[in-house]
């Protein structure tokens, strides 16, 4: 391993790289949007999204999202403020989401985690959360649309720390919600950011800072909100927890704030809080020890999502890598770990805010996007190290949906064994066979059911093979850890569970609900059943 060179070191510790999460309609594209704002990244809000409009994002690739105006894979955007390179990975936040959700966050050093101040916690964004806790990175919150009416702030905190787990530290606290809003009180400060709308999509929104104990604030805010505030400060002091750096680099604390997106309001001031509290890029785990970015010279790199045909007329697959450390430049020669050879790492890529463009040079906690000529997988390590290592490989996150496969033209099975093959290898969907049978019933396992759409899209357009999709019951699923000592034809489990197995050959059960799980664990004394296949 060789020694990082000061100037790579100064581009890596300039790096921020997080991912956004929130349960959909929350306001994240808003959210990602201002920043890009503030970046000068683009000059005009709605640029990022235009829902079901002429406007497409970038990350609408596939026609079938822009059939309808949703975002089905996850891209990256990168832009520069305040000194910091920030690369947002953009999560799908549709309740459809697949795999490649979870997958986006294992690249990421910390989550901005936006939520719905009328709504509280939503069920997208428990399930995402669970994935940044398993990782330990830090967590920090936005509690947007202030502008509407909200939820007390009390019951917003508690409904965090309940659902989530996860102590909170108010960073500011609002005054007022909806058509009373009048803006946020910094704990810190002991001021007032008063409220305004400069929602036309500018940066220059004058932003009026006031001391809580100014005069001139009688008449900005009633008396009656001036005594709440005070009341509810008094209260939060007392009780909540200090705003602890090292919990919150742990994961253990999530400073939060408030604003409003949509507004303008708040945007800014998050960013500044959040680029100061978040991480550079983190040390990875490797087969090696830890790999620290701000040691390592080498390039190093792990595959986190793999995209086909992007553009249907060139049939290319781009690999989608996170830069774990040192310098990468366009066309470098780097050693694949799990194809055991060197490859030339050609057309890197990188996502912006319209377009994707080429790039020369890019650094650890960047995100590049690489043509595959269809032999990376994901998890895979590149590296010009001398001294090889694999980077922690990227769990298999358990399927929640599940249908049964039908070939509409028996005749062309050859196609639709190599299509629905390549499309599992990229990870979008996990096949599953009949224990006692062949290829010839294959069930077909999903984390989010748009992928079943997408399955059967891609099935027609790419591999011409028309399929016809039947829903199955299932809602668990377990992986038999110990099969060696157990007989699964003989296994008793209870009438409503299904026995299959994966592609390699393991052994599994398919629920369609926890009780039947209990069941068949207490029919069966002494057999392990996982969420994970090992
Ligand atoms: P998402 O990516 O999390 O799904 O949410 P998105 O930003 O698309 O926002 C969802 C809706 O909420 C949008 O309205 C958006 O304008 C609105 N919104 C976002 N932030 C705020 C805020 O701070 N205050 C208020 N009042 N609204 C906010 P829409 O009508 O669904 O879409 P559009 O027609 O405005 O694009």
């Amino acid at each position: 391993m060789s020694k990082i060179k000061d100037d790579v070191k100064k581009q890596i510790e300039k790096r921020r790289t997080f991912a956004i999460i929130s349960h959909p309609d929350a306001g994240k594209t808003t959210l990602t949007e201002k920043f890009l704002l503030y970046g000068g990244a683009i000059n005009q809000a709605g640029s990022v999204k235009g829902k079901a409009t002429s406007k497409h994002a970038v990350s609408d690739w596939m026609e079938i999202e822009k059939e309808r105006g949703i975002s089905v894979t996850s891209s990256v955007l990168q832009f520069n403020y305040g000194g910091y390179c920030i690369n947002i990975l953009d999560t799908p936040g549709h309740q459809d989401f697949s795999e490649d959700t979870y997958r986006t966050l294992m690249a990421a050093d910390s989550a901005v985690m936006v939520i719905d101040a009328s709504k509280g916690v939503e069920a997208q964004t428990r399930k995402l959360f669970k994935v940044c806790t398993m990782r330990h990175i830090p967590i920090f919150t936005f509690i947007n649309k202030m502008d509407r009416e909200a939820m007390d702030t009390f019951e917003l905190l508690d409904d965090i720390e309940n659902e989530l787990g996860i102590a909170t530290c108010p960073v500011n606290w609002p005054i007022g919600s909806g058509k009373e809003f009048r803006g946020v009180y910094d704990r810190a400060t002991k001021s007032v950011e008063l409220f305004s709308d400069t929602r036309k999509g500018t940066t220059q929104g004058e932003v009026q800072i006031v001391p809580i104990d100014d005069p001139s604030l009688n008449g900005l805010i009633s008396e009656e909100q001036k005594a709440k505030l005070e009341e509810e400060i008094e209260l939060q002091d007392g009780a909540g927890a200090e705003l602890d750096q090292e919990m919150v680099s742990k994961g253990e604390l999530s400073p939060v704030f408030f604003g409003s997106a949509l507004t303008n309001f708040g945007v800014e001031t998050f960013l500044k809080h959040f680029l100061k509290m978040t991480t550079s890029p983190l040390p990875r785990k490797s087969d090696k020890g830890e790999i620290d970015p701000m040691e390592e010279g080498d390039f190093s790199a792990f595959v986190f999502k793999i995209q086909a045909n992007m553009n249907k007329a060139h049939r290319d697959r781009i690999a989608f890598m996170r830069i774990c450390s040192g310098e990468f430049e366009a066309g470098m020669d780097v050693f694949h770990m799990q194809g055991g050879k060197k490859v030339r790492l050609s057309q890197p890529q990188q996502m912006m805010a319209s377009e994707r463009h080429m790039v020369d040079k890019a650094y650890g906690g960047d995100i590049i996007g690489v043509f595959d000529p269809g032999i990376f997988s994901i998890g895979d390590t590149l590296t010009t190290s001398s001294d090889k290592f694999s980077y922690e490989g990227i769990p298999t996150f358990a399927p929640e949906h599940f249908a049964r496969v039908r070939q509409v033209d028996t005749m062309k099975r050859k196609q639709f064994i190599k299509g629905i093959n390549q499309i599992a290898q990229e990870g979008a969907i996990q096949i599953f066979q009949e224990f006692n049978t062949g290829m010839e019933e294959i069930i077909v396992g999903v984390v989010g059911v748009l992928q079943f759409d997408v399955l059967k899209y891609r099935l027609e357009n790419e591999y011409n093979v028309d399929i016809r999709l039947e829903n199955l019951p299932y809602e668990y699923i377990r992986w038999i850890d110990n099969p060696q000592d157990f007989d699964l034809a003989k296994l008793s489990g209870t009438s409503d569970m299904k026995k299959v197995k994966d592609l390699k050959d393991r052994p599994l059960l398919l629920f369609v609900n926890e009780w039947s799980i209990r069941m068949t664990q207490e029919r069966n004394d002494g057999l392990v059943l996982t969420e994970f296949a090992r």
